[in-house]
């Protein structure tokens, strides 16, 4: 009999790459044309796989920069809208029973529904996505940066704002959420500044707001909020 070897987390990326878009390709990668949305640094995938259910009239990419856990991410979602599980040596089982080992599924498209996994860096953004296209930007829980000299890396910088602001419809929505008040507080301040914004959500207590019912947690909230820490959150609509 054939040991299989079993699959790492990044390998098994090209069992499900029928999911995953690359550059422009997000354009022709949906079965119909619905408003865009994306999330930025999606991690294993809890919040991108509720919304696009809970709101299916839109088109989702998932963005997240390392590959080991976009894939949780990929199998997550696919996981959810019944296209099969991984298998105990890490090969992905389609629900008739074939396994592909390392080799592409190439899920029909009809199948594949409102989300595309994208492998790469927020810093591409703009290179990516053509002028005012996108509904909504998500950033959940970014990693806050706190030492000198790397501000720019947040999410939340201007730089980034400005970026979002080319992408984003006129109307179209950032929304930012973290445990970090540091950050928090930059991030307020780096919208306040930006005069393409205007703030129209701002809760230092999400988990308490008039929110609270329709928010969608993300691992790591649902980790923060466990441990008593509050949940900041901000939204801003492009003028
Ligand atoms: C702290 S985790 C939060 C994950 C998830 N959003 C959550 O709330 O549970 C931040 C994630 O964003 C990703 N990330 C950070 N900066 C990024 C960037 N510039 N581009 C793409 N992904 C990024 C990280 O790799 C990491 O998986």
């Amino acid at each position: 009999m054939r040991m299989r070897k079993k699959r790492r987390g990044g390998e098994r990326l090209s069992q499900l790459s029928a999911l995953f878009v690359s550059g422009k390709e997000y354009k022709t990668a949906f079965d119909c044309e619905r408003p865009l949305r994306i999330e930025i640094g999606c991690g294993k995938g809890d919040f991108i796989c509720q919304l696009s259910k809970i709101e299916p009239d839109y088109n989702y990419i998932a963005m997240e920069r390392v590959d080991d856990v976009i894939v949780v991410a990929a199998e997550k979602y696919a996981a959810g809208r019944d296209l099969g599980q991984l298998d105990s040596h890490g090969g992905w089982k389609t629900p008739d029973g074939t396994i592909y080992d390392g080799e592409r599924w190439d899920i029909p498209l009809e199948m594949r529904g409102n989300v595309r996994f994208m492998n790469c860096d927020a810093s591409t953004l703009d290179e990516i996505f053509d002028e005012e296209s996108l509904d909504t930007v998500y950033a959940n829980f970014s990693d806050p940066w706190t030492k000198n000299g790397y501000a720019n890396r947040r999410l939340t910088h201007p730089d980034f704002l400005k970026r979002y602001l080319r992408i984003l419809k006129s109307g179209g929505y950032f929304r930012f959420k973290t445990d970090n008040v540091e950050l928090f507080d930059f991030s307020l301040e780096s919208v306040e500044a930006e005069p393409g914004f205007e703030l129209t959500f701002v809760s230092r207590d999400l988990h308490a707001s008039e929110r609270a019912e329709t928010n969608i947690m993300t691992e790591y909230e649902r980790n923060f909020s466990s441990q008593g820490i509050k949940i900041n959150c901000l939204e801003a609509r492009k003028k």
